[in-house]
């Protein structure tokens, strides 16, 4: 039995999670908001430095451990923002030295798509749609393989800079959902697939004069863009659902909240009989329970880095998915 705790700190939320033999026993988080701008990275690593501590005990306790219960620390190695990965690794290192425990260095986007595993699927391909990433990823041999992505923008980045010229606030994604909800209206957006790539900064342009013009409504903006960029995102889901042959298709990343996404994913899945996955929410954002869950099946393969060594770990802010060797399979 190992118990294994999981911090994430890789942009705006910090997080603890704590998994026992595959099951999430807590997962703890907060996250830095702000209403105009995007995120300074300097200011998100002083949130998170002021909330470790608290969300850190707070988890122990959620979790019904003690500290010298915990067997390994998980940290979020990258790819993130270098400021937060920092505080992150720092309290990282400072855990480890106090309860002589090692650590598991984790990738962040492959946390997101490994805790899928919490529910059924078992070979997968992913849509992972979160701020910064949009990717199209499969196992094959020996790596998650990267079958698509953005050229330009992660979709969540796309949505929120859009909320922001809209003045809806941040993270704007749940917002322009209610919008989107609330119209039926269709106009026409430019739809950009490149191959198995898509890109989004002409629609983001496109979108902001068409507001500007004020000739359209918030409602019908927010339906279309979703509309849009989600059929984009489903149809390159599904061209690697046939490339692949497989015949799961897991959701991951914030933006996989989306209820129209999510939608969108079991039509296609139902037409051509293959099965949709989507984790509980609080496993789709930024958490450190999957943190946790991929340190642990990492840990159980004998990889870790001694307490002794910790000086020798660093961050990698901007480590690829498919620049990861997958030596737990
Ligand atoms: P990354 O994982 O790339 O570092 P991140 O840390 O910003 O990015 P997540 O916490 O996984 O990623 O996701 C946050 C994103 O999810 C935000 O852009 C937010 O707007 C979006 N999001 C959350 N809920 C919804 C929703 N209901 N509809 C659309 N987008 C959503
Ligand atoms: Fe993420």
């Amino acid at each position: 039995m190992t118990i294994v705790l999981g911090i994430e700190s890789t942009a705006h939320t910090f997080g603890v999670g704590v998994v026992r033999n595959g099951k999430v026993l807590s997962n703890v988080k907060k996250t830095y908001t702000t209403n105009k701008g995007g995120i300074i990275p300097t200011e998100a690593a002083k949130h998170h430095c002021e909330n470790k501590e608290q969300i850190y005990f707070d988890s122990l306790s959620k979790a019904e451990i003690e500290e010298k219960d915990v067997d390994a620390i998980a940290f979020s190695q990258g790819p993130g923002l270098a400021p937060c990965l920092l505080e992150g690794l720092k309290f990282t290192r400072e855990l480890s030295r106090k309860l002589k425990k090692p650590i598991v260095p984790v990738n962040h986007c492959i946390a997101h798509l490994e805790v899928g595993k919490t529910t059924r699927a078992r070979n997968p391909v992913m849509l992972y749609t979160s701020g910064a990433n949009t990717q199209i990823i499969a196992y094959e041999s020996g790596k998650y393989r990267i079958f698509g992505e953005t050229l330009d923008l992660g979709v969540g980045n796309f949505i929120d800079t859009f909320a922001r010229i809209l003045d809806i606030g941040f993270p704007g994604g749940p917002a322009i959902q209610k919008l989107a909800e609330k119209s039926k209206n269709y106009i026409e957006l430019p739809y950009v697939v490149k191959g198995m790539d898509i890109s989004l900064s002409g629609i983001l342009t496109n979108l902001k004069q068409k507001y500007e013009s004020k000739k359209y409504s918030k409602e019908d903006l927010c339906y279309s863009l979703q509309e849009t960029v989600f059929a984009m995102l489903i149809e390159t889901a599904e061209r690697a659902l046939a490339h692949t042959n497989k015949k799961e298709l897991l959701l991951g990343g914030g933006v996989a909240c989306n209820l129209r996404l999510q939608e969108m994913a079991r039509i296609m899945c139902h037409e051509r009989n293959a099965k949709l996955f989507v984790p509980e929410g609080s496993l789709l954002v930024d958490n450190g329970a999957m943190i946790a869950f991929l340190g642990q099946i990492m840990f159980d393969k004998g990889i870790k880095i001694p307490h002794t060594k910790i000086d020798e770990i660093d961050i990698k802010p901007r480590q690829r998915t498919d620049g990861v060797s997958v030596r737990w399979k």
